[in-house]
């Protein structure tokens, strides 16, 4: 291998940048050439290449977003438009490729490695945390302290006027934003698509938080938690059984895939980074690198996809016992 090409795909996370910057750090260690290509699949079945050196990747360490640019391409996922991506590919003389995304990106992949026998590595990001092989994804710690962070602002409002939030956090599928946050937070409920609470327990829950004198509450809320109403139908439906309560709502959406990456995120890409190019050195093909038990630690790019990631159970029940 002798030329490495790295991409972004899919919902961006903090910490990509961290990660391009490794990939193309490590590739210059082992003086072997590193390609940027810019926004995901879609940039590969256009060529749209750059080369990249260890100074091309200055100052990036802290930023979010990624500078790569990121897409969701329909294209890539037709044959056609993975033979025009495998043409360009060879047209630049790229060897092998590491992809920074989810498992919609590492599913392109995998059918792309299957398809023309090419070198391919997954990197994990997303914020919610929900690829199997990894106890973090990229962008997820960052994520937490994020949404941290605004709710103990929406707290300070919520006491000042003897309100309710219902504060609405990103995971379509994945509740470790809403479980860790909502812990982190304080919440008095938190409400998850891997688990469902009902709405009666949450009117009850919220009918004794008041009794025992609570003078604000917050419930964290998945957005794709299994209640069935959507966050402003539930507001309606508290509201109109608990009239003691005033509800307000706040749905935190796309800031808390933007800012900063924590130190956490920072050095966690720094090590996938590294591990991704060395393997791809190594003859490894088709792993996603990810973190198990504080290690950095391959799995197959199939099993990462069709894996689920569970929720700690244990925390729901420190959550209860938090809010008692
Ligand atoms: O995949 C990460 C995620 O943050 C989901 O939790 C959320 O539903 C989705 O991205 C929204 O992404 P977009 O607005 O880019 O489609």
């Amino acid at each position: 291998i002798k030329k490495v090409a790295v991409l972004t795909s899919g919902g961006d996370s903090p910490g990509m940048n961290a990660a391009i910057r490794s990939v193309v750090r490590t590739c210059s260690f082992h003086n072997i050439q590193c390609v940027g290509i810019y926004r995901g699949y879609q940039g590969m079945i256009e060529g749209d290449f750059k080369e990249m050196g260890p100074r091309s990747v200055h100052n990036i360490v802290n930023k979010g977003g990624t500078v790569l640019k990121s897409a969701r391409s329909k294209e890539f996922m037709t044959v056609e438009g993975r033979k025009k991506a495998y043409d360009e590919l060879i047209k630049a003389e790229i060897d092998a490729f590491v992809v920074i995304g989810g498992d919609g990106s590492f599913t392109g992949a995998e059918i792309f490695n299957k398809e023309f026998k090419f070198p391919v590595m997954g990197i994990p990001g997303t914020i919610d945390n929900d690829i199997f092989g990894t106890s973090h994804t990229l962008g997820y710690d960052t994520a937490l302290n994020t949404v941290v962070e605004c709710i103990d602002k929406i707290r300070d409002t919520a006491s000042s006027h003897n309100r309710l939030f219902f504060v609405e956090v990103m995971g379509r599928d994945a509740g470790h934003i809403a479980l860790n946050a909502g812990i982190g937070a304080g919440a008095e409920e938190i409400l998850i698509p891997e688990e469902d609470l009902g709405l009666e327990r949450l009117v009850e829950s919220l009918r004794k938080s008041k009794a025992a004198g609570k003078s604000s509450s917050i419930v964290v809320i998945a957005e794709g938690d299994k209640i069935g109403k959507n966050v402003f139908e539930l507001k309606d439906y508290v509201e109109a059984n608990l009239p003691e309560y005033e509800v307000r709502v706040s749905v935190l959406g796309h800031m808390q895939r933007g800012g900063a990456p924590s130190c956490y995120d920072r050095v966690l890409a720094s090590r996938l980074g590294v591990k991704a190019v060395e393997s791809l050195l190594e003859g490894k093909s088709n792993f996603m690198v990810g973190m198990i038990n504080d290690k950095v630690a391959l799995t197959p790019l199939l099993q990462a996809i069709k894996g689920k990631t569970e929720i700690d159970r244990e925390l729901l029940r420190v959550s209860e016992i938090m809010s008692v």
